[in-house]
């Protein structure tokens, strides 16, 4: 048979020879092939979704599992590890906080997140005090880097989780078992005391189901009873723990755990490009914080003039996006922790503090363009929203 018989038979052959002898005559119409690419995205990944509370779930006296379902629509596809935005009002302020999916991707009907009480936190209280089944949520799509790559990240996981920071290690776990994915995880996951640990009988049962998941629980503070690993994920437990090498290492967990545990990963020599760190949201003791102005105390509040619009005031330990909020003035907000940029904003004039790790690019800082969600001001400052 002919070539040209060969691919009269192939279903669509005929529009596309008439659609190309179109496009030769008139040429391409970007602008509604742009609109058509743009309603696949918009519903892949919708700017907003709208969720509604299907179920509430205690996992332990200071957390909670919601089982938030789409109230317009599919919920669009994730990776596990990624989180979700979760918008909302408490006390009168209109903000945001970021969760990290804890459900599996291929459960496609709801998303879970686990909320962790934070003592005097202003939006976990509420969350786990006040959310009922049947109430709305706004939240972004799900959103991040946390989450496997199989060109960089190998055969071999370890997790090294702290309290609430679970949550995207039971979305991969999950995903490992609901796939019977071939790879070798293991999670060590610290909590104070036995009582806090979240999801601890799911993940019983999946380490006994899947051979090729096994996991440690470190307590800090046990009861004598206990008979598992004590004191802190360190460099002496994960070098016994683990055979062999070439382990890729994912952390998430509180700022005290990242303090302690990274420099234990440098010590086995682990390299950089095999630990993947998930982002915490603001610093609580910014003025600890290497290069933090001297001439700037905890209490001192600065002058935010925001152009066109209205001047506030600011306390220099709180990020500039918290301040904002607070004067009504909401800013668009994802990571709320210096790396995803959606909050970048225009410094007319003064200062602001921005730790390491603020992912600034070349040209924010060419062009003065900072990340208020983890920006501190310095000085009195002007911005443009
Ligand atoms: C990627 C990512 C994933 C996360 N996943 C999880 C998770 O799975 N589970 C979990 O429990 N947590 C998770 N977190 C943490 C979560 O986003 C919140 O930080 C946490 O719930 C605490 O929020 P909070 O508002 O209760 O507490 P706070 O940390 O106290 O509040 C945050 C900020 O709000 C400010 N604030 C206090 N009062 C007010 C006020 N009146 N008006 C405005 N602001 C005020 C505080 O100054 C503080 O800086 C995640 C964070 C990130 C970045
Ligand atoms: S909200 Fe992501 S960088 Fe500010």
């Amino acid at each position: 048979m002919a070539r040209k018989e060969i691919m009269q038979k192939v279903a669509g052959y005929d529009e596309i020879i008439r659609d190309n002898t179109i496009l030769e005559k008139y040429g391409f119409d970007y602008p509604a092939r742009k609109g058509e690419v743009q309603k696949i995205i918009d519903s892949l990944h919708p700017q907003r979704l709208d969720l509604i509370v299907s179920e509430i779930r205690e996992q332990t006296a200071s957390a909670k599992s919601f089982r938030l379902v789409s109230g317009n629509g599919a919920l669009p596809p994730f990776q596990s590890g990624q989180y979700i935005n979760v918008f909302l009002e408490a006390g009168g302020i209109r903000t945001s906080r970021p969760y990290s999916i804890a459900s599996s991707p291929t459960q496609t009907g709801y998303y879970e997140i686990t909320v962790r009480r934070v003592e005097d936190g202003f939006v976990s209280n509420v969350l786990l005090d006040e959310l009922k089944p049947g109430d709305r949520l706004q939240a972004s799509s799900p959103a991040g880097n946390f989450h496997y790559n199989p060109l960089f990240h190998g055969n071999r996981l370890a997790f090294i989780a702290g309290g609430s920071g679970i949550t995207p290690f039971m979305s991969m776990i999950r995903e490992m078992a609901d796939r019977n994915l071939d790879r070798r995880l293991h999670l060590f996951y610290g909590s104070r005391v036995e009582e806090d640990v979240i999801y601890r009988q799911e993940i019983e049962r999946i380490a006994e189901a899947h051979k090729n998941f096994t996991w440690d629980l470190v307590v800090s503070e046990p009861d004598p009873s206990f008979s598992g690993c004590r004191g802190f994920i360190d460099a002496n437990l994960i070098g016994k723990k683990l055979e062999g090498t070439d382990w890729t290492f994912f952390v998430c967990g509180p700022e005290a755990m990242y303090q302690f545990c990274l420099p234990q990963l440098e010590k086995l020599s682990i390299p950089a490009r095999k630990t993947k760190v998930e982002v915490m949201g603001a610093p609580k003791n910014i003025v600890s914080y290497p290069g933090w102005p001297e001439n700037v105390k905890a209490g001192d509040v600065f002058q935010v003039a925001v152009k066109g619009k209205k001047s506030i005031r600011a306390a220099a330990v709180e990020p500039l996006m918290i301040s904002l909020e607070r004067a009504g003035l909401a800013i668009p907000a994802l990571c709320r922790s210096g790396e995803c940029s959606l909050c970048r904003t225009k410094l007319l004039s003064g200062n602001v503090y921005q730790p390491n790790g603020v992912k600034l690019r070349k040209s924010d800082r060419t062009f003065g363009y900072i990340h208020p969600c983890m920006a501190y001001p310095i000085s009195d400052i002007e911005i443009l929203l």
